[in-house]
């Protein structure tokens, strides 16, 4: 669980808005459901048997005896709100959001047990033309932050008859092979089977690259589902990977899935993933339509933008009282100097050389100095923090022109 603090957060903050401006322009409100919610919407949503509800949801008992489970993904509990608050009546819907989500994994570059999602769900539309518009809008945001070396992996899991002829497919060839497999797939076959394809172990990759396709088990509408977005996301001139055995890590997906990975650098792993499902909503007691959506992962996105630009500070004005005598009248210029708007610090304790690195450390541009005789006489001594020795370092101004003054030399 990290902090986030300093040049981070405001990348932070500039990705977070960023996204939320392209979001916009396509129709996405913004939705903030609860961090917590009750055990089984997660169970029931993402599947009891995926990585992320057997092994990495942070879940206990309330005082009231209630399991309640810190939310692992963004996509449940905001189909959840959808149902209950009756948001799903005009449709289509379509919702963004950016929040903490919490996984009990192992920890390691740009895996955290806390972290943030920025996701967006467009439910109540199902349509290769949607697909593809949202896949585009994704890898809109990507850009907007200036991420441009990235592909996008894209797979189709089909309809149920399709999942379900493919999934029996995937049993049976794996069976085959399950001595040789790593004991971490052995437990996949009983309990999520599909999830073998994804394995980064080496012997369970070879043995993969002989297992069934999925495409070979399509019905004709999935196939032509598929072969549309394709055609789609040709068309809008995006660069993406079909990779048959992508298939995520939440159950609740069918038809299009995506993922999309960086391919310079050296953080490769996936900074962002979503698709389509035909079943969440209605699990929920909402009506049979089908929605899609995906989320990036906001420390991964971060961990790829350069902090360069992020270091800057707000330019600054300090205030030094030379002794307690000069504290009220400094304190009167400090006030004027906020309510003008300038960022202004009234540095008034310990002696002069103490005050002094005070300003330093806080990276001030300018140091007003008032001693006794600035104060007797009405005016300011201005010392220039960041300029070059060669030029003139200090003068003295009036304390009526002392706001213009500021104003001038911190634009
Ligand atoms: P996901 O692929 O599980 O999808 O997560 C989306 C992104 O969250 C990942 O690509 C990654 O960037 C980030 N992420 C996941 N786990 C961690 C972690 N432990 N530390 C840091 N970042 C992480 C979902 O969560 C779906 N709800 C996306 C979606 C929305 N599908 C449909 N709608």
């Amino acid at each position: 669980m990290k902090d986030l603090y300093g040049a981070d957060y405001r990348k932070y903050e500039y990705i977070r808005t960023q996204a939320m401006s392209v979001c916009e322009r396509y129709g996405y409100s913004e939705i903030c459901s609860p961090m917590l919610e009750y055990s089984d919407v997660f169970r029931r949503g993402i599947g009891d048997e995926t990585d992320v509800v057997s092994k990495e949801m942070y879940t206990f008992v309330d005082r009231g005896g209630e399991s309640v489970t810190l939310r692992p993904e963004g996509t449940a509990g905001i189909i959840r709100a959808a149902v209950t608050e009756s948001l799903i009546q005009t449709l289509p819907v379509r919702f963004m959001y950016c929040g903490e989500m919490f996984r009990y994994d192992r920890p390691q570059k740009g895996r955290y047990r806390q972290f943030r999602q920025f996701g967006c769900e467009y439910i109540g539309e199902k349509s290769p033309y949607v697909d593809a518009i949202v896949i585009a809008t994704a890898s809109e945001i990507l850009n907007a932050i200036g991420i441009f070396d990235f592909t996008i992996l894209v797979n189709s899991l089909g309809d149920e008859e399709t999942l379900e002829a493919y999934t029996k497919a995937v049993v049976k060839y794996f069976s085959r092979h399950e001595k040789s497999l790593s004991p971490e797939s052995q437990v996949r076959l009983s309990k999520n089977p599909l999830r073998i394809l994804d394995s980064k172990d080496k012997t369970d990759i070879e043995i993969c690259s002989m297992a069934p396709i999925i495409t070979d088990y399509f019905t004709r509408e999935a196939g032509i589902y598929f072969g549309k977005v394709r055609e789609l996301l040709d068309t809008y001139g995006l660069r993406y990977e079909v990779n048959n055995f992508l298939v995520r890590g939440l159950d609740y997906y069918t038809h299009t899935a995506f993922e999309f990975k960086p391919v310079t650098g050296e953080f490769r792993d996936s900074i962002g993933g979503g698709g389509r499902y035909d079943r969440l909503v209605a699990l929920f007691g909402g009506p049979d339509v089908s929605g899609i959506g995906f989320a990036f992962g906001m420390e991964r996105l971060m961990m790829l933008l350069s902090s360069e630009h992020f270091d800057t500070t707000t330019k600054t004005v300090a205030i030094i009282p030379v002794s307690d005598n000069e504290n009220d009248y400094s304190f009167s210029l400090f006030r004027e100097l906020h309510n003008a708007d300038i960022a202004a610090e009234f540095i008034h304790s310990g002696n002069m050389s103490k005050k002094m690195k005070v300003v330093d450390r806080l990276g001030c541009e300018l140091a007003l100095i008032i001693g006794d005789e600035e104060r007797t006489s009405g005016t300011v001594s201005v010392k220039f923090m960041n300029v070059a020795e060669s030029i003139a370092k200090s003068r003295t101004i009036n304390a009526n022109s002392v706001v213009q003054f500021v104003k001038n030399a911190l634009k």
